[in-house]
């Protein structure tokens, strides 16, 4: 088992009702506030409206940062931090899924910022950064972006999207009733992100951190469990807030404290997916893994025990023989993302080959593929993207 240091600063208020707790939680820290959102679901919901209820009661000065897009770009980040500094902001206060929370962290940040290059500051300043503090009221169950300190963020122009340590919220209000409106699609690719969170620091060589293995798969039980039935009913509390408990907890690093790092390949090869062609992230997530998976496992047939757990803890199965079992396991994955309407081939989001070479280029010079749990080089990303199409 390895060493690992716990620091998660964030206090989560989890439940129906727990917007209550927004006037204290923005109180502290002052009353001018950011409110960061982004295309308009939430006027469409009427969360909108209840917070602006808070807001106006309250009597905090508000100044509104809208339209923040899914896979949030730097353009957002700059005329946020141009907000501000031009309204003296106190405090942020995010409302939405992992694009706005992400986009109002690199905003806080970014307010302390000295240079004049916001991209500068995603792409090479590393670690947690002074930032103003940040109050989030999450929507959509997928990234933990409310329980971490990352942010991701695009440059459509440069084709890329990276993600940085910029702050861990003060405070996140966890409502799942604020999701029973997320559409089926989103719905489930946001679970396939939460999958992914996990299965990205399940697959790692250390073989004796239990509890962290054992989060993992009740992590990934739970999510197999509850989205079928979020899909079906989508103001099933339980299901919604199943979901959003594990959203919160599988990025937060816990169901990897002990084990050694891995480098999260998924996550590297999806980003320059979305870079390049703006797709959903948990999309792009669904596609890969099956198909990384099937890969590394020719690839390092010594993995083969990693793969006969996973089969067997989270998918239920038996067998005699090992190696079959193993692909049972990954085969049993690549069915329920299909089951669960995810578009499962990179033809079906009009991804084709004509990038494959450069992506893989850059993901190899941006992430540590050579450190991951099998080491991948580019001739090898680009053989997974290839068995993606
Ligand atoms: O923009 P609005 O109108 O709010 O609509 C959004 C958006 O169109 C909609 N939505 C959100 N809540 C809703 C809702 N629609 C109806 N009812 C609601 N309650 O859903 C769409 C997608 O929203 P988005 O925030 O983009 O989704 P998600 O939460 O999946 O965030 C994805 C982004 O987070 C990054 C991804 O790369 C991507 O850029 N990630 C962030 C991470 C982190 N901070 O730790 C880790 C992840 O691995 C990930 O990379
Ligand atoms: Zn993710």
């Amino acid at each position: 088992m390895e060493n690992y240091i716990h620091d998660i600063p964030t206090k989560v208020y989890f439940g129906k009702g727990m917007i209550s707790h927004l006037d204290e939680s923005l109180r502290q820290f002052g009353k001018n506030v950011l409110l960061a959102y982004g295309g308009g679901s939430i006027k469409k919901t009427g969360l909108y409206d209840e917070v602006m209820k808070i807001l106006n009661e309250g009597g905090f000065t508000v100044t509104e940062l809208s339209g923040i897009e899914p896979n949030p770009r730097i353009e957002s980040v700059e005329r946020g931090v141009q907000l501000c500094k031009e309204n003296n902001i106190d405090v942020v206060l995010a409302v939405g899924g992992g694009s706005v929370i992400d986009c109002a962290k690199a905003v806080c940040s970014g307010f302390y910022y000295e240079g004049d290059d916001l991209w500068y500051m995603v792409k090479y300043v590393k670690g947690t950064k002074k930032s103003l503090p940040l109050v989030d009221i999450l929507t959509l169950s997928a990234t933990g972006s409310d329980f971490d300190n990352g942010g991701v963020i695009s440059n459509l122009k440069t084709n890329e999207k990276l993600g940085s340590g910029f702050t861990f919220p003060a405070v996140s209000i966890l409502d799942p009733t604020y999701t029973f409106s997320v559409s089926k699609y989103q719905t489930a690719a946001g679970s396939a992100d939460i999958m992914s969170h996990i299965m990205e620091g399940y697959f790692s060589k250390t073989e004796d951190s239990e509890l962290a293995d054992g989060i993992a798969e009740t992590i990934l039980k739970s999510v197999i469990k509850n989205l079928p039935i979020a899909l079906r009913e989508p103001d099933n509390y339980s299901a919604r807030a199943n979901l959003m408990h594990a959203e919160s907890v599988a990025c937060s690093d816990i169901p990897e404290y002990g084990k050694l790092s891995t480098s999260w390949p998924c996550h590297g090869l999806e980003h320059e997916l979305s870079a390049f062609y703006d797709i959903t992230h948990g999309t792009g997530l669904a596609i890969l893994t099956p198909r990384w998976m099937r890969f590394i496992l020719k690839k390092d047939p010594s993995c083969q025990w990693r793969f006969v757990r996973f089969a067997k803890n989270v998918w239920g199965l038996e067998g005699e023989d090992e190696h079959e079992l193993a692909l049972r396991g990954i085969d049993a994955l690549e069915q329920f993302f299909r089951d669960c309407e995810i578009p499962m081939s990179l033809s079906e989001v009009n991804i084709g080959t004509e990038h494959f070479e450069e992506m893989a280029e850059h993901v190899c010079q941006v992430r540590a593929l050579d450190k991951a749990f099998v080491p991948l080089t580019k001739e090898d990303v680009i053989a997974i993207f290839t068995d993606c199409l």
